[in-house]
């Protein structure tokens, strides 16, 4: 791998307290171009804007996947990775899809460990802080002609994160718009997948929402994922879930709550949810909690929910589930617990 390393840091620059997800990168980035049928030497180079044709087929046809991960810090200064395999793993799913070439997983860890490694400082300890990591994919043959591309460049760049949403969330269960239909690219990171929830989402936002919880395309009767996160339900102490499927996101957050609950003895039901039934529990007083679920977000409490022109507040309650998971899950992302999962990676 070339390595080519900045000449002056922009670390000093940046205001740590006061970070905007994704909108200050660290110093290097890695990228990695494929053509005529293989993979070609990996580069780190100085983050920097990159040339690429107007008539690049990523422009045209969206053919692009992406991931979302962390890293986190310890109180030693060491620096871990949380599932990273799972990562690799479905870029690999969404690439299938999209008919694009596999990154190996040789270039994909190497890529991500060199690369954090050469910006280990941009890595923060302290709950709440770490560094996002985005590996993606894009279509950059020349030609507008609508098939899948020759060519193709994997690139990973890094983000150091704080919180993703500042203030309280509220969420709108969609009722005319649908994210993903059967057979069609809901279960891949495929980079249409989140312009395609932009309009609604502004919709929703006019409305009061942050977000917006997506049902199913065929009646718009079950509850699917939100946004940038999948979704938990408390109803009275059972917590609830769907499954994943084809128009669901396999969030690696999720089953990882998933599995902490069963370790946990906590009740899970892991099946299709109704609207209804959710409307009903708000109703009844028996719907205690959402919250979502996402490497961005994290664990991520929702406190009001909307449907059909009517608002529901959910109740402030102590000892929620959705602390319990993020503390559990953060312990085991800070090296601060045992991590029985065997999810944590050291850089
Ligand atoms: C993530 O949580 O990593 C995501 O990919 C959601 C994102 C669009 C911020």
């Amino acid at each position: 791998m070339k390595i080519e390393k900045i000449i002056k840091s922009n670390i000093k620059n940046v205001d740590f307290s006061n970070l905007d997800f994704g909108s200050v990168f660290t110093d290097h980035m890695f990228t990695c171009s494929y053509k005529n049928g293989k993979w070609l030497e990996a580069e780190i180079l100085p983050y920097q804007s990159i040339s690429i044709s107007p008539s690049a087929r990523v422009f045209h046809y969206g053919q692009a996947c992406f991931e979302g991960m962390k890293a986190f810090k310890d109180q030693n200064n060491k620096a871990w990775l949380f599932r990273p395999k799972d990562n690799y793993q479905r870029i690999v799913k969404s690439s299938k899809r999209l008919a694009m070439p596999c990154i190996t997983e040789k270039i994909f860890m190497e890529g991500l460990r060199n690369l954090i490694n050469i910006d280990l400082d941009w890595v923060k300890p302290g709950f709440g802080n770490s560094l996002y990591i985005r590996p993606f994919i894009f279509a950059d043959q020349e030609s507008i002609n609508a098939t899948e591309s020759l060519n193709y460049k994997f690139m990973i760049i890094c983000a150091p994160a704080s919180s993703y949403y500042a203030g309280d969330i509220r969420v709108k269960i969609e009722k005319s718009f649908s994210r993903a239909a059967k057979g069609g690219v809901g279960y891949a990171k495929a980079a249409g997948n989140y312009a395609a929830q932009f309009y609604p989402t502004i919709l929703a936002k006019e409305q009061g929402f942050q977000q917006i919880i997506w049902t199913d395309s065929s009646n718009h009767e079950f509850i699917e994922e939100a946004g940038t996160m999948n979704l938990f339900f408390r109803i009275g102490d059972t917590l609830l879930t769907a499954p994943v499927s084809d128009s669901i996101l396999d969030g690696i957050t999720r089953k990882s709550l998933i599995e902490i609950a069963k370790r946990e003895k906590i009740k899970i039901e892991i099946r299709p949810i109704r609207v209804k039934e959710i409307i009903e529990a708000s109703e009844s007083g028996n719907l205690k909690e959402i919250f979502g679920s996402g490497t961005a977000v994290t664990v991520l409490p929702i406190i009001g929910l909307g449907y059909e022109n009517k608002k529901y507040d959910l109740p402030r309650i102590e000892n929620s589930f959705s602390s319990f998971f993020k503390k559990k899950l953060n312990d085991i992302q800070y090296n601060i617990s045992e991590d029985p999962f065997d999810w944590r990676v050291k850089v």
